[in-house]
């Protein structure tokens, strides 16, 4: 017998696609056969991404979406519906960390606010807007991207630490309420990933990168592709049985109870 992951037929949205875990998330879905919708803030990006699928050989559209706005998410799903006539999964993965790391104490309002607006609020937005076009078909999947900061503190991050704690644990209220519609509802948390932003970013930075890898028992960051596996596979007929849960794909680093000093 021979087990693969076939999405042909099915129509995924990722948000925030246009970059990094989504771009990577949105072409192994096309690859699984998968159309894909891909909403960003950002439409460069996102049409880099579409355009890629299509030189693939596979279907994609790019849409300029602001994850929080109603008008934006309900333009998203009628979009979809035009292009593709149903919505299969979503993935919530358009996210943002704080700008200013600093202790709860000190960091702005309005910083604070912005990464519970987009993490969270984005996430339960365009849940609800698909979920009711979901219910009217009794069939889909809803896959939340979350962080390792959800499961275990950092510090210097407490917004980031508290949308995302609150999106494992949101996952797990749309699960029951959706689990009736055969809904499945399920949760990604990744570890230190290697996209570009963050291998320019905190990864540029010698002494922090070598103490970060002290810390994951299999010593190196993921690569993007990688949680697209975990999300690919929460999308799949494999994952049939499975809602409500969260997938910590980080290479063990919450295994370990060491201070993470990062
Ligand atoms: N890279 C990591 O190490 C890491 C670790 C844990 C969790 N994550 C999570 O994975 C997800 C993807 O992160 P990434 O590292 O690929 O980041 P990224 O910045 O490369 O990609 C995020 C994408 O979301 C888009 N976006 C931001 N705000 C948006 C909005 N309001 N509406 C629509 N799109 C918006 C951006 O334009 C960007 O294309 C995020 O939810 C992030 O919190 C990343």
């Amino acid at each position: 017998m021979v087990v693969s992951i076939d999405l042909k037929g099915r129509t995924a949205i990722i948000t925030g696609a246009g970059s990094g875990i989504g771009q990577a998330t949105a072409l192994l879905f096309a690859e699984a056969g998968a159309n894909v919708v891909i909403p960003d803030l950002n439409l460069k990006g996102a049409t880099d991404t579409a355009d890629q699928i299509r030189r693939m050989g596979g279907n994609a559209i790019a849409l300029s979406t602001d994850v929080t706005s109603v008008k934006d998410v309900e333009k998203m799903v009628s979009s979809t519906l035009d292009e593709f006539t149903k919505i299969d999964v979503l993935v919530n993965n358009a996210g943002i960390n704080t700008k200013h790391r600093k202790p709860f104490y000190e960091q702005p309002e309005e910083d604070w606010m912005s990464v519970l607006e987009v993490d969270v609020k984005g996430t339960w937005l365009c849940s609800k807007t698909v979920a009711l076009e979901m219910i009217k078909r009794r069939s889909g999947r809803i896959v939340n991207i979350a962080s390792t900061a959800g499961v275990a503190a950092l510090r210097l991050q407490s917004n980031f630490v508290a949308a995302k704690a609150g999106v494992i644990r949101l996952t797990q209220a749309m699960a029951m309420e959706l689990g009736p519609f055969r809904i499945n509802v399920n949760c990604v948390a990744p570890g230190s990933t290697l996209t570009e932003g963050v291998k320019q970013g905190l990864y540029s930075n010698p002494a922090w990168a070598e103490k970060m890898l002290t810390y994951i028992p299999l010593g190196r960051g993921a690569e993007p592709r990688e949680i697209g596996q975990g999300v690919l596979f929460l999308s799949s007929d494999l994952a049939s049985y499975i809602t409500g849960e969260t997938l910590v794909v980080d290479g063990g680093w919450t295994a370990g109870a060491q201070v993470r000093d990062v």
